[in-house]
């Protein structure tokens, strides 16, 4: 009932509603019409109210509730279904303890700020209020659980085609740092759950640090990480960013469950790979690995070339350039 308030406010936009046409039009008391527009207003939306006029919606909030995204997918599943929160201490973890409850495929957890975001490797991950997009996606797909680093490359293609469409160039980290000028602008996390030869299921976890000014990014990471305000000199709309991430998703997710291939997603990660043709260092497996990145698998796997001209497959690690 909030969202179809709301949608009323804003199709009159500037313009009062009355309180008798809200109840008559939604079949809802004035009572419940006013708690709602109290809660509306708690999100952040402007709401004027005025006797014998009645409401009148003044601002839209930046937020990332279904209600603002809604307009701009173009999803069957994907994010159809929001859990949105002020703060949280980590949505990845939020989102596993969900999907454990039975929560189904596309379900979205986003928060305005985590005050216990996780990072790879026990990393902690700063995620300040109203800055970034800070979300899980929790997906359930029919695969071995062999294949599923394959989504952390779907993940990576989707994010990087998304800001791109923003129109800001950015270049994938192999497997799934995107990053911008050689520093990081969103990190991935990827945690499963699962049997030998079966998911239960995968929570996405994707970091972006989009209108973070300089002085937000602490001063320990600042030689690595960056924002997309900071890189394009412009504020992003998290809304539009959210939408397409949700709709790139699905579309190369889907290529993934009807083929079983990711043809498209390593497309898109070999042009705007960050990697490739450059000499790099890999950390996997607790050794280090130099040489020249060569080239992606069909698979997402890395090719990397020693000194001996020799090929090495990679399947995870830490990359340095
Ligand atoms: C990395 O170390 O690069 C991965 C960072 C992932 C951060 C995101 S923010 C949303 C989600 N919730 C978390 O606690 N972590 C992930």
């Amino acid at each position: 009932m909030k969202g179809k308030i709301l949608e009323l406010l804003k199709k009159n936009k500037g313009d009062f509603v009355s309180g008798q046409k809200i109840s008559e039009e939604l079949n809802v008391s004035r009572t419940a019409i006013w708690k709602y527009m109290n809660q509306l207003k708690d999100e952040g939306y402007e709401i004027e109210s005025v006797s014998r006029k009645g409401y009148r919606l003044i601002l839209t909030p930046d937020v990332l509730t279904y209600d603002e995204i809604k307009d701009l997918l173009k999803t069957k599943r994907i994010g159809r279904d929001i859990l949105y929160f002020n703060s949280i201490d980590s949505t990845n973890s939020k989102a596993k303890q969900l999907a454990s409850d039975g929560k189904g495929e596309g379900t979205v957890i986003i928060s305005e700020e985590q005050t216990k975001g996780r990072g790879r490797l026990g990393r902690n991950w700063v995620s300040p209020k109203g800055k970034g997009v800070w979300m899980s996606i929790i997906i359930r797909p029919d695969i071995q659980p062999i294949d599923a680093s394959k989504i952390t490359q779907v993940t990576a293609a989707a994010v990087s085609k998304s800001i791109l469409e923003l129109g800001i160039k950015n270049y994938i980290k192999w497997p799934n740092d995107i990053i911008i000028n050689n520093k990081k602008v969103c990190g991935i996390l990827t945690e499963m759950s699962g049997e030998l030869n079966k998911i239960n299921y995968i929570v996405i976890g994707i970091g972006i640090n989009v209108n973070l000014d300089e002085n937000e990014i602490p001063n320990d990471i600042k030689d690595i990480a960056t924002s997309l305000k900071i890189e394009s000199g412009k504020k992003v709309s998290r809304k539009q960013l959210v939408a397409n991430i949700f709709n790139n998703f699905e579309e190369l997710y889907e290529e993934l469950l009807n083929k079983n291939e990711i043809t498209h997603s390593i497309e898109i990660c070999k042009e705007n790979s960050a990697v490739l043709g450059k000499e790099i260092r890999v950390i996997f497996r607790n050794k280090e690995i130099r040489g020249k990145a060569v080239d992606l698998t069909d698979e997402g796997e890395l090719l990397i070339e020693n000194q001996e001209g020799k090929i090495q497959k990679i399947i995870s690690g830490e990359v340095s350039i």
